[in-house]
């Protein structure tokens, strides 16, 4: 039997596709934001980022909720693969 680069040798199952989001810009989207409650767009397609338009549907993401709790400048994450909910935390620097 031969392994090959497509998956794991001796006929174990594959884990799971993680979906790959769209990276609209490899640099934050900086606001400043009222308090309130936010829908951060997760899949990258939205037409209205940072925020959720609802054109996630069939791709396997969904919006992330923020709270903002004062007014204040926040640097959205744009990469949309930050670790940091959706805030910016620099990996547009490795995407
Ligand atoms: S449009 Fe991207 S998560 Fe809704």
């Amino acid at each position: 039997m031969t392994s090959s680069a497509s998956g794991p040798p001796s006929g174990r199952p594959s884990p799971p596709l993680m979906p790959t989001p769209n990276i609209p810009q490899k640099s934050p989207i900086v606001k400043e934001m009222a308090p309130g409650t936010y829908w951060w767009c997760t899949c990258g397609h939205s037409k209205g980022q940072p925020f959720c338009d609802g054109s996630h549907k069939g791709t396997g993401f969904a919006p992330r909720k923020a709270e903002i709790t004062e007014t204040k400048t926040v640097a959205w994450c744009a990469c949309k693969h930050t670790k940091n909910g959706a805030f910016c935390d620099g990996s547009h620097k490795s995407c």
